[in-house]
């Protein structure tokens, strides 16, 4: 299958499946880090390559299976767990889970490899508040800063920076682009080929 030098598939690439091992990769990083551009875009590079895969992505999840869920520790905490519920669910189905949460607590995350297992792999997608909150995709730093957004998190609450994630990816000097195909090939070395 043909790949340019960023690993990405040609246009010209065709997908036929291929049989694998499954894992759990758990983007953690601040809102604006790119967690959901990095999860969507190594889905789609996978999918092409015959992987199965799935992305279990916050906002959206906030919007239905979480949508009683705010942004205490304690509603947090439970985002985590049952999102590590439903991955270790995909997971044990064969499924290769990219999950794209903010997760700032590492107690959360730490229970997210707990219920997950030895599948788990935390990748920080390290970008500093600074370019987070320059980029602001969703004007959500701005509406933050004006009081408008209680408990913002890397503003009015806590991101624990991961002490020893399994990788990290740098999205502040790089192209999206390049970042996916440093995501692609992390899962790649990570999930066996059958
Ligand atoms: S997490 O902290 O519980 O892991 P999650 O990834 O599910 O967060 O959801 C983050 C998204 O919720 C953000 O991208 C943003 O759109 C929205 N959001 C709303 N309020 C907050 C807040 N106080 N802190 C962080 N994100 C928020």
């Amino acid at each position: 299958m043909a790949e340019d030098d960023a690993g990405m598939l040609s246009a010209r690439a065709s997908a036929s499946a291929v049989e694998h091992s499954s894992a759990v990769f758990w983007l953690t990083g601040l809102s604006g880090a790119g967690k959901s551009t990095l999860a969507f875009g190594a889905e789609k590079t996978l999918k092409a390559l015959g992987y199965r895969v799935c992305v279990l992505d916050g906002d959206r999840l906030r919007t239905g299976l979480n949508r009683d869920l705010g942004f205490s520790e304690a509603d947090r905490m439970e985002n985590m767990r049952r999102v590590a519920e439903v991955a270790t669910l995909f997971a044990d189905v064969g499924v290769v889970v990219i999950v794209a949460l903010i997760s700032p607590l590492a107690e959360g995350r730490e229970l997210a490899r707990r219920v997950t297992g030895r599948r788990f792999h935390e990748i920080y997608l390290a970008a500093d508040l600074g370019t987070c909150e320059a980029r602001d995709p969703k004007g959500l730093y701005r509406r933050a800063r004006a009081g408008e957004i209680a408990g913002f998190t890397g503003i009015g609450s806590a991101y624990d920076i991961p002490l020893s994630p399994d990788a990290v990816i740098d999205t502040c000097s790089k192209h999206a682009a390049s970042s996916v195909a440093d995501l692609v090939t992390y899962i790649r070395s990570r999930i066996e080929l059958r």
